[in-house]
């Protein structure tokens, strides 16, 4: 059957209620079929299926679509995956040979995923046969070392790769698969010299990555022993896999997370694993990247309530504060549990034990309270500018509001005024007005460079421009991701991992000549004070907005807070506190 007539198909023998209602209890209302949503969090029934037509709608995320949508969905798949599984079920057989103009191409690349997938089988099974034999004796000792159980190596099917440069290799050619087809898989590499291929895992301890499909798509490898080389090394993207879709541990928690109803989302491969190891099978791990909006799209699925686990140093509170921020604007809800100075969860499970971990877990702030707070900490001017660009951000209407009430009790600040600087944030980048004053949008992007333009001069400064939060508050994503550039390959280093864009801004910094030798003190006092600057002009043109707004209302009270804010910001410009 070909593919538009397989779909038809599927959707008149499935019933997309029936589908739904394994996930969510629903609740007839009139036509429809209504529950709380499962994609985001809420109590009242926004989320509504529409039997006849097939679909659902949820009014507070505005997720929608068919079947196929909400089954991809909520199982974190692909379509294409969603696809053959409802096909399955449905029976209904799908045809590969049928498919309009791009069928042969399409084949071609559906043949070579799954010779990679195969590949990633034979090759998992391999190392895991290592692990048995004499070989694996330093792995096996290794896993004792770390206190892993043979549960735990079995149910995540941990392996070695032996020290040799061919023993993959050769495992691959004897099954026949092709050498170059390996290569592109990120299991072998190629020398540049001889052109010959070799194992890129070699004398590592290896974790295989699954997607949901319980199909191996790339490996984790860690040196077991003190070695001078890169403590982990991944697979690189290839057709089967892409690194910040995936969550290390997922195919393995999903039914921890439904069961409990929640997803602990800790960093590293031993955190996962010393995680379950402690009966948390719950825990999924991000793999080395920031939090992604697609591994959020996965989770979402499962659960919209998350525990972060993260550093308790400061890199690791930026960190959760980009993973809070993001997690909630998107209607999801999470909960920061911050490590002690120099401990990651693997490492506090086995010291301090779980009795430890629980408390630190009741003591956890809720993301919001927790975004704050780090503000405070970090960037104590910022906290206004963060909450309006936060609520900018709010992707479910319905969350605009309690966040805005919430937040302004927390930073001290008068609804109106907060809501009235979002109003404006909003107002200003849909109209551009830009010819006679600077866009809001216009001016973060000016600020943004300002700040980052230092920071290309004197990267050797970067912690000047951190002492003053100056690195909080980046809006843009280019911006953003240039710092972290910066931030994580050092000055002499960054410019090799940049991309067109950023270098062309890099080379316009640096005016073709090497970075200047003076200190940059004179720059760095001038960018702080035009930062200042932003910050009250900013928040003096919203204050007169709420004034002219409040005028009509004529909120005498209301009249007074915002002419006192109004000379507190007058003060604070011209230094008088
Ligand atoms: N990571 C990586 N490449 C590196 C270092 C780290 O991909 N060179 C990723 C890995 O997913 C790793 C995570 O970042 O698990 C956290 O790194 P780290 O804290 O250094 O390692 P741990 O997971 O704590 O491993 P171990 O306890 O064995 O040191
Ligand atoms: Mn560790």
């Amino acid at each position: 059957m070909d593919r538009k007539q397989a779909i038809r198909t599927i959707k008149e023998r499935l019933n997309i209620a029936d589908i739904v209602r394994r996930y969510v209890e629903l609740k007839r209302n009139g036509p429809r079929w209504t529950a709380p949503c499962p994609f985001h969090q809420e109590t009242k029934p926004s989320f509504s299926v529409n039997e006849e037509e097939g679909m659902f709608y949820c009014f507070g995320c505005q997720a929608s679509g068919d079947v196929f949508d909400f089954y991809a969905r909520i199982n974190g798949l692909e379509f294409r995956e969603a696809l053959e599984q409802l096909a399955a079920e449905a029976g209904v057989t799908l045809d590969s040979r049928n498919g309009g103009r791009d069928a042969g191409q399409a084949r071609r690349e559906r043949g070579v995923r799954q010779q990679m997938l195969r590949m990633y089988e034979l090759a998992a099974s391999h190392f895991a046969q290592n692990l048995t034999e004499d070989c694996g004796g330093e792995c096996r000792d290794y896993i004792e070392r770390r206190g892993l159980s043979p549960a735990i190596v079995e149910r995540f099917g941990l392996g070695w790769a032996r020290r040799e440069w061919s023993a993959l290799s050769a495992v691959l050619h004897r099954a026949g698969f092709d050498q170059r087809m390996a290569v592109e898989a990120g299991l072998l590499g190629r020398s540049d010299r001889s052109g010959r291929a070799y194992d890129r895992f070699r004398g590592r301890m290896i974790f295989p990555i699954r997607n949901l499909s319980n199909q191996i798509i790339a490996f984790g490898g860690r040196i077991i022993a003190d070695e001078d080389e890169a403590k982990y090394i991944n697979s690189a993207d290839s057709p089967i896999y892409k690194k910040g879709d995936q969550l290390y541990g997922l195919a393995q928690a999903r039914r921890g997370i439904s069961a409990r109803g929640c997803a602990l989302l800790t960093e590293g491969y031993m955190d996962v694993l010393t995680l379950h190891q402690y009966g948390y099978d719950h825990a999924v791990g991000v793999l080395g990247t920031a939090l992604t909006p697609e591994q959020i799209k996965r989770l979402s699925g499962f659960t919209s309530s998350l525990i972060l686990l993260f550093d308790g140093d400061r890199a690791g509170r930026k960190a959760a504060l980009r993973s809070s921020e993001m997690l909630l604007t998107r209607g999801l809800g999470c909960r920061v549990v911050l490590m002690p100075e120099g401990e990651d969860i693997d490492s506090l499970l086995r010291t301090a034990g779980p009795e430890a971990f629980e408390e630190l877990q009741r003591r956890a702030p809720d993301g919001l309270e927790f975004c704050v707070h780090v503000l405070r900490e970090l960037a104590p001017r910022e906290g206004v500018e963060w909450a309006r660009n936060f609520l900018t951000k709010v992707e479910v209407p319905e969350l605009f509001s309690p966040y805005a009430s919430r937040l302004s009790q927390h930073l001290g600040l008068s609804e109106a005024v907060l809501r009235q600087g979002v109003a404006e944030l909003k107002e200003r980048s849909k109209t551009n007005a830009g010819q006679t004053l600077l866009s809001a949008r216009a001016r973060t992007n000016m600020r943004d460079r300002e700040i980052l333009m230092y920071a290309v001069r004197y990267p050797h400064r970067l912690e000047d421009l951190r002492q003053c939060g100056a690195d909080m508050v980046l809006t843009s994503a280019i911006a953003r991701a240039l710092w972290e550039k910066l931030e994580e390959y050092g000055p002499e280093e960054a410019v090799y991992h940049l991309d067109e864009r950023e270098k062309a801004f890099w080379t316009k910094c640096r005016a073709g000549e090497a970075p200047p030798r003076d200190s940059g003190d004179r720059e760095l006092d001038a960018l702080v004070k035009s930062l200042d600057k932003f910050y009250s002009v900013s928040q003096t043109s919203s204050l007169l907005a709420a004034l002219r707004e409040n005028a009509r209302s004529g909120d005498f009270n209301a009249e007074r807070d915002y002419l006192r804010a109004l000379q507190e910001n007058w003060e604070r410009r011209n230094g008088q506190s």
